[in-house]
């Protein structure tokens, strides 16, 4: 049966993190999963997690099944999250889902199932797994213009160019927030733009939103989004709690689906459940279980939210402490757009071999194509990586 099988192409991100963990050298650093790490070096439970979980302890009372849309209180809690008080919240339905990659995969499943001819625009760069998630979904996969080699920021003439020749039969996935890997985002104008293009030629918006919060907080992370989704007749989100909730390990994501009726919607939904039966029957309640008794409480939502706040800036002071340890070494302003991006990643311009020298002569580990962890960096391994980054960057 398996005798012709030859073995799978190494995963780009996470075999990173075992290279690195098989590094023997003592001076070596990880950046590049996605993955949170604090001062310490370590990838915490959050506090507002801990209290959750130990109230879940106490309360649960089954291990019974939930049902194939997983827990939809925590639908329900995570869609206000997503959407605080926009008018398509009455339109839209959620699914949960084993992480935002189970959202990504049920999406676009129902999306090949109602149009077998669908093709989804990808950003050129983008989340190295969403193309194989797509493909495998059995969708055609194609690539819009986004990062800006040259200026490390979105190249939005090239974008809208590209989005204004798209139609019905295009879906257009957009990252919500913090994009992955470049660290480059949407203006907010991009997305008043991208919204008429939506309602004039009729593509479908379909947002990838796993970072939010990571960015300038949560409400302003999603505000492009929602300006979208108060105004376009149909929507798909793929939304992710591993970052925020640090619930990596648990996979707890969510699915929304919004359509111009709250019935079209529900349609949408059950095939979906339809394609969850088909694969793995529910997702796991865990992580959902913490998610949903932290937003329901308020106090504990504001402590989480505190928690949230203390990730965000922390990224950003080391953002800013790495731009300024390399002006000092490179004399130049050569790496100042490492301050304007957002969330945990940044594309900072290295070629594959750059990558390779990083990686072998100093132990610094990101992922193929240049895409570098802010979120995984300590403060006091600035130094050490401002100096791997000027000797193998900079001529
Ligand atoms: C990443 O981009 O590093 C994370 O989203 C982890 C993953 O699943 O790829």
């Amino acid at each position: 049966m398996f005798s012709a099988l030859t073995p799978a192409v190494k995963d780009p991100i996470l075999s990173q993190t075992l290279a690195c963990l098989q590094d023997t050298r003592s001076r070596k650093l990880d950046l590049g999963v996605g993955v949170y790490r604090n001062e310490q070096g370590v990838t915490p439970v959050l506090q507002s997690v801990k209290m959750a979980e130990s109230r879940l302890l106490d309360e649960q009372d089954s291990k019974a099944y939930v049902g194939m849309a997983g827990c939809e209180r925590f639908n329900r809690v995570m869609m206000d999250l997503l959407l605080g008080d926009n008018s398509s919240l009455s339109r839209a339905v959620g699914v949960q889902t084993p992480g935002a990659s189970g959202a990504l995969r049920l999406l676009a499943e129902v999306i090949k199932i109602a149009n077998p001819t669908a093709k989804i625009w990808t950003s050129d760069l983008s989340y190295a797994n969403h193309a194989p998630i797509m493909k495998a979904a059995g969708l055609d996969v194609a690539y819009y213009p986004y990062f800006d080699p040259q200026t490390k920021m979105v190249n939005e003439v090239a974008m809208l160019a590209t989005l204004s020749s798209l139609g019905k039969n295009d879906v257009v996935l957009l990252h919500g927030c913090c994009h992955n890997p470049t660290g480059a985002d949407l203006s907010y104008s991009s997305w008043q733009t991208i919204t008429d293009m939506a309602n004039v030629q009729g593509f479908l918006p379909f947002i990838d939103m796993a970072y939010q919060g990571f960015g300038d907080g949560m409400e302003e992370d999603a505000a492009g989004f929602r300006y979208l989704a108060e105004r376009v007749p149909d929507y798909l989100v793929a939304s992710s709690c591993s970052k925020n909730f640090g619930l990596y390990r648990e996979r707890t994501g969510l699915a929304v689906i919004a359509s111009d009726t709250l019935q079209q919607s529900e349609c949408i939904k059950s095939r979906i459940m339809e394609c969850a039966r088909s694969s793995y029957t529910m997702p796991p309640d865990h992580g959902a279980a913490i998610v949903r008794i932290i937003l329901e409480d308020k106090v504990l939502k504001e402590y989480w939210l505190s928690e949230v706040t203390q990730m965000r800036q922390r990224i950003q002071q080391v953002r800013t402490s790495l731009v300024s340890a390399l002006q000092h070494r490179t004399d130049s302003h050569q790496f100042d757009f490492i301050a304007q991006h957002k969330g945990m990643f940044s594309v900072i311009g290295a070629t594959s071999d750059q990558v390779a020298r990083l990686r072998e002569s100093c132990g610094v580990y990101l992922v193929d194509g240049g895409r570098m962890n802010l979120a995984g960096l300590k403060e006091s391994d600035v130094p050490f990586l401002a100096d791997a980054l000027s000797e193998v960057m900079v001529p």
